[in-house]
C-alpha cells in the first residue's frame, strides 16, 4: 500500500513541486489549494486528490478533517505561506499587513496541525512545517524581510510548544523545514535553487525522519539550523 501525504498549499511554487515529487515517488497525494479553478498545474500531476482550503479558515480546516476521516496520513506537510511586501517593517506595516502575515504563517499552520493530529499515523507519522532560515533568531536578523522572519520565528516557537504538548510518549516526528532560497513567486528570479532540487531534498529528509521522533529545524539537505 502506498504512503499518503496531505500537502497544504500546493497551487504553485514549492507546494506544487512537493506534490510532483511525492507523486513521482508513488505516494498518494492529497493537496489543498485556495481556488480549485486556478489549480491547472496541479491537475496535471497524476495520483493527486485536490481539496479546497484557505488555511486561515478554521471552519474549512474542520470540514476537511471530517472529509478525510478514515484516512491515515504518513506525512502532513504544511507549506502555505505569504511574504507580504519586502518593504514591510515594524515602522511601515499596517494592522492588516501584520494580521495577514502572522495569521497565515504562524497561527494557522499550528492550529491546523492540532486539528488534524488524529489523522496522522501516531507511530511513524511526520508533520512538517515550512519555516525559513529567516525565522532563525540567531542568523535571520539582517537577511531582510524582518516581519516575515519574525512570523517564521514565531511559527518555530509555536511549533515547539505544539511538540511539548504532544508529551514524551509520542513517536511522531516534527520538522521545521527551510527549503533553501528557491526560485518561486516568493523567492524571486535571483534565488540560486530550482524548485525540483529543493523539493527532491525535502522529500528525502521527510522520508528519513519517519519513525525517528523528536523535533528538528533543518534545511532541504538535512543540515541542522540554529533556532
Ligand atoms: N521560496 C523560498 O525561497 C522560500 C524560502 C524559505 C521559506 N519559504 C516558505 O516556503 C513556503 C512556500 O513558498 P513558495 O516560495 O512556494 O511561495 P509562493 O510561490 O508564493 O506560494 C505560496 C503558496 O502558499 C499558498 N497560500 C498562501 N496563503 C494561503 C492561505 N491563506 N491558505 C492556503 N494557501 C495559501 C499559495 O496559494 P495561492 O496560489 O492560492 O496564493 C501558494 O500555493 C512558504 O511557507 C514560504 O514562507 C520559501
Amino acid at each position: 500500500m502506498s504512503n499518503t501525504v496531505l500537502l497544504i498549499g500546493a497551487s504553485r511554487g514549492l507546494g506544487l513541486g512537493l506534490a510532483k515529487q511525492f507523486a513521482n515517488e508513488g505516494w498518494h497525494v492529497i493537496a489543498t489549494v485556495r481556488d480549485p479553478q486556478r489549480a491547472d498545474a496541479l491537475k496535471t500531476v497524476a495520483n493527486v486528490r485536490i481539496e479546497a482550503l484557505d488555511i486561515d479558515d478554521v471552519a474549512g480546516v474542520d470540514a476537511l478533517t471530517q472529509r478525510l476521516s478514515g484516512i491515515t496520513l504518513d506525512v502532513l506537510y504544511i507549506n502555505a505561506g505569504v511574504s507580504g511586501s519586502r518593504a514591510l517593517s515594524a515602522d511601515t506595516a499596517t494592522p492588516e499587513d501584520i494580521s495577514q502575515l502572522f495569521m497565515t504563517n504562524t497561527i494557522a499552520p499550528v492550529r491546523l496541525a492540532r486539528h488534524m493530529l488524529p489523522l496522522v499515523n501516531p507511530r511513524t507519522g511526520v508533520i512538517t512545517f515550512m519555516s525559513s532560515i529567516m525565522g532563525s533568531v540567531e542568523t535571520g536578523p539582517g537577511m531582510g524581510m524582518p516581519l516575515y522572519g519574525a512570523s517564521k520565528a514565531a511559527l518555530n516557537h509555536l511549533t515547539r510548544t505544539f511538540v511539548a504538548e504532544l508529551g514524551e510518549d509520542t513517536r511522531l516526528t516534527v520538522l521545521s523545514m527551510h527549503p533553501g532560497w528557491v526560485r518561486t513567486d516568493m523567492g524571486g528570479a535571483e534565488a540560486p535553487l530550482d524548485v525540483e532540487t529543493s523539493c527532491r531534498g525535502m522529500v528525502e529528509q521527510v522520508k528519513r525522519a519517519a519513525g525517528q521522533g523528536g523535533h528538528r529545524f533543518i534545511d532541504y539537505q538535512g543540515e541542522p539550523l540554529p533556532w
